[in-house]
């Protein structure tokens, strides 16, 4: 893993997903984003419980087997996507399970290797890519269409400027491919002024990153597979890291928990859902990071965890209890 040690990624609100986990022996969870591994460790360490790890980044593979060699039998690595969750645990013989953790986003260690293209903070290839399964950012900079470009920025970065930038970025790319981190955050810096503390190419290499990788797409299919493979009792926590994310955890879980208002506009739809409720909410709020974590570690600022209980609904039509 060239260079992904020097900054191994410091868990995020570590102490109060072990407290709404709360691991028991005997019980099996997923840890669906290994990263470093800080969730699995914690789980591990405190039930004599089975875990089994996904991520889609096939450089976590080291830190993995050195849990599988702490944790004989007890932990088990899968290379893939979260969103095809059931089918990976499928795949192991797995068929429910009494816990899943999601801890969204990209590590410290992709963001802090400059060959992997996440950060405009240092110069690298165009690259972006979690896994190697999807197309990199340069070739959606350099082959799409403005208007598709600028409905990304818009969309995935809620970036005000997307058109401008779209534009900039295909008049510079008549010139020349764009091909670095740093000529891309030098085109958005060209044509959008800094007028908060926040870098002008923050939301570009934000929406750029969540396309590549369908970040989003992959939260919401996890989601659907979540009640399919919980137990009742399970638990289900996310800890998400910007406005796009937890919008996604926070709607797939309102009609779930029956949780609806009668002034939504979506109630009649909503109200059919909530017939399907699979979960319980033990909070509707979520739980932000202490100051002494924010403090020590800026990433946890913006953490947003969220908890749901899978209920004991009988099995409708169609779905496959475990
Ligand atoms: C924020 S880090 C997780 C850190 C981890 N909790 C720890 O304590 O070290 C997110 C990890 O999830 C992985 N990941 C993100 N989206 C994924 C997806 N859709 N499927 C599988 N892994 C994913 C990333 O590759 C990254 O390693």
């Amino acid at each position: 893993m060239s260079g992904a040690t020097e900054t191994l990624h410091k868990p995020v609100m570590l102490a109060e997903v072990m407290q709404v986990l709360g691991p028991r022996d005997g019980e099996i969870y997923i840890d669906a984003t290994f990263g470093a591994g800080g969730y699995s460790r914690a789980m591990l360490e405190s039930a004599e419980c089975r875990v089994y790890a996904i991520d889609r980044d096939p450089q976590v593979v080291m830190l993995a087997d050195a849990l599988a060699r702490d944790f004989p039998g007890r932990f088990l690595l899968l290379t893939g996507c979260f969103g095809d969750m059931l089918s990976l645990m499928e795949a192991e013989g797995v068929a429910s399970v009494d816990g899943i953790v999601m801890d969204l986003g990209v590590s410290s260690m992709q963001i802090d290797q400059p060959d992997r293209g996440f950060s405009f903070r240092f110069d690298g290839p165009l690259d972006m890519r979690m896994g190697s399964c999807t197309l990199d950012a340069a070739t959606l900079v350099n082959h799409l269409p403005a208007d598709e470009l600028a409905d990304i920025l818009y969309q995935y970065g809620e970036e005000k400027a997307s058109r401008k930038i779209a534009a900039a970025i295909v008049a510079a790319r008549e010139i020349a491919p764009i091909e670095t981190t740093t000529q891309l955050a030098d085109i958005v810096r060209s044509v959008v002024r800094k007028t908060d503390k926040i870098d002008p190419a923050t939301r570009t290499f934000q929406a750029l990153r969540i396309k590549v990788n369908d970040e989003l797409g992959e939260i919401e299919r996890a989601l659907a597979s979540a009640p399919h493979l919980l137990r009742p009792g399970g638990r289900l926590i996310a800890v998400s890291f910007h406005s796009l994310e937890d919008r996604i955890v926070k709607r797939f879980l309102r009609p779930q928990s029956k949780a609806i208002s009668r002034h939504d506009p979506h109630f009649m739809l909503q109200q059919e859902e909530a017939v399907n409720a699979h979960f319980d909410l033990p909070q509707s709020k979520p739980i932000h990071a202490s100051d002494e974590e924010s403090y020590v570690n800026p990433r946890a600022r913006s953490a947003k965890l969220r908890v749901a209980i899978r209920n004991e609904v009988p099995v409708l039509h169609g779905e496959s209890e475990t």
